[in-house]
């Protein structure tokens, strides 16, 4: 009991380190921060996951409860779908929220996962949980799709517009560039 507090307490404890990285340490800042998605791209997964790892299977019960009223709250929850599930740790950012973030529930992430907007990572087939694996430090550029499962080693830099499908080591740059089509093709 007092272990799942302690968890559900610690994800507020990221949100807050979070936001105070996202104001620049400005503590003046917290009084607009309310009105950024960048801001709510990470809280209401923070949210999210801490009343998930409060409430356990409950959450899940909780959450069709109150669908109504998170649906209302979709403009200010913005247009990133990160899954309670997912085990993403402290230093979480998504710096252009509104080109969309999708984040799989069988993702295990580590500290300070940068995503700069656009970005998937999800699944190619069933999954288990922790099977789509990001190490620490990792950035995803702009529309950056890694598709598991997948180990994504620490302080891996994946290029906009890249498609990740097999594993990374720690450190690597990553990119997909675009092949040229010739020949006429019709739209
Ligand atoms: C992949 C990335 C991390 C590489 O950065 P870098 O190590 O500084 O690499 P460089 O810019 O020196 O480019 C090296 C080569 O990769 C190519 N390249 C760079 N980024 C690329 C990408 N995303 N896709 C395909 N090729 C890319 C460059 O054209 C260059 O090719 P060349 O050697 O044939 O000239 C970076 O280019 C990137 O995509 N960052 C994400 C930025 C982003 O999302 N910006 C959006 C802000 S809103």
């Amino acid at each position: 009991m007092f272990g799942r507090l302690r968890r559900a307490a610690e994800q507020l404890q990221h949100l807050v380190h979070e936001t105070n990285r996202l104001n620049g340490n400005k503590i003046w800042r917290w009084g607009g921060v309310w009105f950024t998605d960048a801001f709510w791209a990470t809280a209401s997964y923070r949210l999210s996951r801490s009343a998930y790892l409060a409430l356990g299977k409950g959450w899940p019960a909780v959450r069709t409860v109150m669908s109504p009223a998170l649906y209302a709250l979709r403009p200010w929850s913005g247009r990133c779908e990160i899954h309670y599930r997912a085990d993403i740790g402290r230093g979480l950012r998504v710096l252009h929220p509104t080109l969309g973030v999708v984040v799989s529930g069988k993702t295990v992430a580590g500290e300070n996962l940068l995503l700069v907007g656009g970005n998937c990572i999800g699944s190619r087939k069933t999954l288990e949980q922790g099977e789509i694996q990001i190490g620490h430090n990792v950035t995803l550029g702009a529309n950056a799709v890694v598709l598991g499962p997948i180990a994504v080693g620490d302080g891996v830099r994946v290029g906009a517009g890249a498609v990740v499908v097999r594993d990374v080591p720690d450190g690597e740059v990553v990119m997909g560039p675009a092949a040229v089509l010739r020949g006429p093709r019709a739209l």
